[in-house]
């Protein structure tokens, strides 16, 4: 099953039961919202999930592309994208949680063929404010899925205030052996399916009040899913990283965390270019402006000659023609260029301000903010520029 193939399943699975799909997707939230991009499906939604009435009805469904910045700094782990797409669906007051977890575990099992035995469940299990969700806990005892309580990881909000509620996640199991433990004690479960009861919001003082309405709010990621049915534990050996794991390989020599690294920085940065933002040392810009810097940190990590001008437009163009982004593929080309010129002639700044004396021995964490804030040399281009 594509990735295509996933899409159109969850999105026709959800109209035949009365979802209306909601169009647009950009990274960049509705003016107002706190969020520097969109990192969920439900922020588009936030009015109507607070009650205004949406245009399209009470039963929605969507792919949205969502940006998380959590993973920048890290080695391209296997379960995680910068941007990735999650399948969404939404009831805005109108049918209740177990509705909905009885489509996702019909959706799965049926739509999907995905074993029964292969998934776990875990639900809230109460705290101070709320009781445990036994709605969800029944919805599951008569499936016959396992059931995990937790508190901290089965409740979902948006931010520190705002709309939110206790959710049901639903787990793969993703090992070579029968499934044992639980989601808490074994990460080869692996988080597929969120489907959060919203209908509280936090107030600035930490406080519930019941939302004007009882919402459900569902995220699937899209690219962890189609891996997976594809056989694939990671999400870089799905459909859509096929040209990079083709192309990226003959250009660039690196090791497996790298290939994944550069992939993914790299097609989120075309993305977010698609969508209108540009290099910045603030905000979305200065997002943008690390995913390509770390780029070139790692590919010059091993050979300084690499350029980005090499990169092949089939990859810009591939993104952007999945993301659905009309946008001239050599304007994207054009920032990606321009942010390396930068970038290069900031690093021939940053080696002759490290050939002072000041910098020969070892560096403290004065070091680094001085190097950091004074001459903008980002802490691992400072250690790189050391080794080199
Ligand atoms: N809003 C929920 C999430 O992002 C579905 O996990």
């Amino acid at each position: 099953m594509t990735t295509k193939d996933v899409v159109r399943t969850f999105v026709e699975y959800f109209e035949d039961r009365g979802h209306r799909r909601v169009t647009g997707s950009t990274l960049l939230p509705p003016p107002g919202d706190p969020v520097l991009f969109t990192s969920s499906g439900m922020h588009p939604l936030t009015p109507h999930l607070e009650g205004q009435p949406h245009p399209l009805g009470r039963r929605l469904v969507n792919v949205q592309r969502c940006l998380r910045t959590t993973d920048l700094e890290e080695d391209g782990d296997p379960t995680h994208l910068t941007v990735f797409e999650m399948l969404g669906t939404w009831s805005l007051g109108d049918y209740e949680g177990q509705q909905s977890l009885d489509w996702g575990y019909d959706l799965l099992t049926e739509g999907f063929g995905i074993d029964p035995r292969m998934l776990h469940a875990t639900v809230f299990g109460g705290d101070g404010q709320v009781g445990p969700d036994t709605a969800s806990l029944e919805s599951w005892q008569e499936r016959g899925v396992p059931v995990e309580f937790t508190v901290e990881d089965n409740w979902w909000s948006n931010g520190s205030t705002g709309p939110c509620g206790p959710d049901s996640e639903i787990f793969l199991w993703t090992g070579d052996t029968p499934p044992e433990s639980t989601p808490t004690g074994d990460d080869r479960w692996v988080e597929v399916w969120n489907h959060v009861m919203m209908r509280h919001r936090r107030l600035d003082d930490g406080s519930l009040v019941p939302l004007p309405q009882r919402n459900i709010d569902t995220g699937l990621g899209l690219e962890r899913l189609a891996a997976l049915l594809q056989g694939q534990k990671s999400v870089y050996g799905c459909d859509l990283f096929e040209p990079w794991r083709r192309l990226v390989p003959g250009l660039w020599q690196v090791d497996e965390p790298s290939l994944r690294l550069v992939s993914d920085h790299l097609r989120s940065a075309v993305v977010v270019i698609g969508d209108g933002v540009r290099p910045s040392n603030t905000d979305r810009g200065y997002v943008l402006r690390r995913l390509v810097r770390r780029v070139l940190t790692v590919l010059w990590r091993d050979a300084p000659s690499r350029q980005l001008v090499d990169l092949p437009g089939e990859l810009v163009q591939h993104t952007l023609d999945h993301f659905r982004q009309d946008v001239d593929p050599q304007d994207v080309r054009r920032v990606l260029l321009d942010e390396e010129r930068r970038f290069r002639g900031l690093l021939e700044r940053g080696r002759q301000v490290l050939a002072r004396p000041r910098f020969h021995g070892p560096l403290d964490e004065e070091d680094f903010h001085y190097l950091h804030d004074t001459h903008g040399l980002p802490r691992d281009l400072v250690v790189a520029l050391r080794q080199g």
